[in-house]
Formats: structure tokens, sequence, C-alpha cells
């Protein structure tokens, strides 16, 4: 496994944030910090703290500068954003951050030395060998021994796992070929603003225009380039669904190989997948094993055109995965297609599941 360079974890010296095990109260008083609070991840993450009822006193909305002032809707009322400085963490006890990698690694330290756990939706600390990497019904008793850092995975690599896991008790995974179809709010909110300005030129009859930084448009296109090219000919999002899978799946020579592909969807990410056992895994047992899996649903009804679509899923938090069949390329093959809404268990979701389950409070807690 990579190291992500300078961030590498630091144990001992961080204060311990408590646990409501420790602590046995009626009102719970905890402050809950979201760093990037305006953004997509971000205001998905204040709705599922409100969905969830999470138990907080109130939560602080960090953001940019330029966002200070603005407000946010929580439990019936507003929050004020503020912007994020080196006193934004006191009294914090949970940061749930929702920026960019640079931004993560420039804040996780000072949160951290607040005494708060970390819950980072970037890639920055993903591939650090120490540092968690956790989709709580796959590997949650990582947060067992309680770490100050959690990185949450990545939005196609979350639900791609919550998958495979499910098949486990049916034979040993020993290849993976998997193609992704992502939604552009993955992107974050201004490729959002970008597809509906294609989308609106496409409809008057005119060719959309390029991205701000001259990439193709999202309106009408598919793109096979997400984030980065790395010098194996793979994109940078094609790599983190290999590394990812392997480390979350605790398979670290897993043959895994991934094609990343923009669609213009705004919620949802797809996943066309192509799972190679030691055994034959039939995809009657697999859709059993499925529907009996924490946070999976099973929609799989070709004759009636049942099957996971982004459209379906957007808003909702299960992992829906159908069409299962019997690989035609490969012996002991099963090809399947799942749909997540990348905002909520591809990312804000996860993230704040993992608190519920570090603070043995949630629904996840066990
Ligand atoms: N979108 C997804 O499906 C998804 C899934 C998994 C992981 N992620 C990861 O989650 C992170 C956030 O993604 P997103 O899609 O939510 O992005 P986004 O919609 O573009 O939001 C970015 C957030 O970062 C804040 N920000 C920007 N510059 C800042 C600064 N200098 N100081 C403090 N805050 C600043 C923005 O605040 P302002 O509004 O004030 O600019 C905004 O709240 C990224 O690391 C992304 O890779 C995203």
């Amino acid at each position: 496994m990579r190291s992500a360079g300078n961030s590498g974890p630091v144990a001992s010296p961080w204060p311990r944030p408590r646990r409501d095990a420790d602590y046995r109260e009626t009102h719970v008083s905890r402050t809950v910090a979201i760093l990037g609070a305006t953004g997509q991840v971000g205001r998905s993450m204040l709705a599922i703290l409100e969905e969830r009822g999470f138990p907080c006193a109130s939560v602080r909305a960090l953001a940019s500068p330029g966002s200070a002032g603005k407000s946010l809707d929580f439990r019936g009322g507003t929050i004020p954003v503020e912007a994020i400085g080196p006193d934004s963490f006191a009294g914090c006890e949970i940061a749930l951050f929702a920026v960019k990698n640079p931004l993560a690694q420039q804040w996780s330290p000072v949160a951290r030395a607040a005494g708060a756990v970390v819950i980072d939706n970037s890639s920055a600390y993903r591939y650090v060998d120490e540092i968690p990497l956790v989709v709580p019904e796959v590997n949650g008793e990582l947060l067992d021994s309680r770490p100050t850092l959690v990185a949450n995975p990545n939005c196609s690599a979350a639900p791609v796992v919550m998958a495979l896991a499910a098949l486990r008790p049916l034979g040993r995974l020993r290849k993976l070929v998997v193609s992704t179809y992502q939604s552009v709010s993955g992107a974050g909110s201004a490729a959002l603003d970008a597809l509906e300005a294609g989308v609106v030129a496409g409809l008057g009859g005119r060719r959309p225009p390029p991205l701000a930084d001259g990439r193709p448009p999202y309106a009408f296109n598919c793109i096979p380039h997400i984030d980065r090219f790395e010098d194996n000919g793979y994109t940078r999002e094609e790599m983190k669904v290999v590394w990812e899978t392997r480390k979350i799946l605790g398979m670290p020579g897993l043959p895994v190989s991934v094609t990343a592909v923009r669609v213009p969807v705004r919620i949802g990410h797809s996943a066309s997948v192509h799972a190679y056992f030691d055994r034959p895994v039939l995809p009657e047992d697999a859709r059993e094993a499925w529907a009996a899996f924490p946070g999976i649903e099973v929609q799989d009804d070709p004759a009636t055109a049942v099957y996971p679509m982004p459209l379906d899923v957007a808003g909702r938090d299960p992992v829906v995965v159908g069409r299962a069949r019997v690989d035609l390329a490969e012996e002991n093959g099963l090809a399947f297609f799942l749909v997540s809404d990348n905002l909520r268990k591809g990312a804000a979701l996860n993230a704040v599941q993992i608190a519920e389950r570090w603070l043995g409070a949630g629904k996840n807690a066990s």
C-alpha cells in the first residue's frame, strides 16, 4: 500500500475524545464540527445528522471566509456558517471533514489537537497503512481502538466493497473487474452548475461549452477521465477504487482493474462489477446474501424492469444491487450492477455511521 507522503499518523500525543459508553448522561452536550459544511457532502452531512437524530447538542458549520455570515438549515432552525480558523474546533468532539486534500491536511492536526476525532472525506489519508479506512458494515471493528483520525472511502469504492463483503460466505474472491458510471455531483457544487449550464445550451441547440478549465462538458457526454492520469494509464479515480477495495476487504494482493466514467447524471454512482471466486457463486445465492446484509437492497427482476438506477437511489441510503447473472467470460464469475447515492453512502452517510459506531451510540453500534 502506498503512503501519502508526510501525512503519517500520530498516535499517542492526541487527546482522546470520550465515548458515550464512558459517560452515562441523559443529556448529550456534544458539539460536532463540519468543515466544508456549504458543499455537496457537507450539506448532506448536516441533513443526515438531523435525520438520524445524531447525539449532539450543536453543530458548528465551517467553510471558506467567503461563506461566513451565510446560514444553513438544521433541526427546524438555522446555524451560522463560520470561516475556518485556528479556534474553530475548540470544544468539538467530532470533526467531519468535507474539503479537498490540502485543507484536510492543514486542519486535521488542529482539530485533533483540540480533542476531536477527525473523520475525513478527502483522499489525503486513505492510503496510509496505519489510518483506518472504514465502511462500518464491512470493517467497523477498526473503530474499536478509538483512532483519532479515520478515513472515509471513495464514493465508488464504498458501495462496491459493501456488495463484495456480503458475498464473502459464498466464496473467496480472487479477481475483480469494475466499470463505474459516476454522477456529476461527485465532482462538487461547481460541476453541477456546469452540468446544468451545459444541458441548457444543448437543449437550445448549441454544443455544451467546455468546463472553465477547458475539459470536456458533462452535458450529453460520457467522459472516461476522473481525476488525473497516473503513469500506468489509469486515472487516479480508478486507482482509488483498486487501492481502497484491497485495503477495506483486507486483500492486499487482490487483482483489480477499474474503468471510471463520468456520466451526465446529477446524483448516484453506478458500477458494473465482474467478480471471480474460487467456486461458483450463483445469482440466487448472491441475491439472498445481499438481502441479508445491512445497508443493501436488492432490486433484481428484469422481467418487470426492476433493477438499480441512480434516479431511484438519489436521496436514499441503501446500496441497491441487481442484474445478477453468471459471468460468461470465465468460470466462477458473477456479474452484477449496483447504484448508490454518492453523497450519502459514498460520503456523508458513511462518515456519520463511522461517528455513530465510534461513539458506540448509533444504529450501527454493536
Ligand atoms: N461529492 C462527492 O460525491 C464526494 C464523495 C466522496 C468524497 N468526496 C470528497 O469530499 C470533499 C468535498 O467534496 P464536495 O463534493 O462536497 O465539494 P464542494 O461541493 O465543492 O464543497 C467544497 C467545500 O469546501 C469548502 N472550502 C473551499 N475552500 C475552502 C477554504 N479555503 N477553507 C475552508 N473551506 C473551504 C467550501 O466552502 P465555500 O462554500 O465557502 O467555498 C465547501 O464547503 C472532497 O475532498 C471530495 O473529494 C466527495
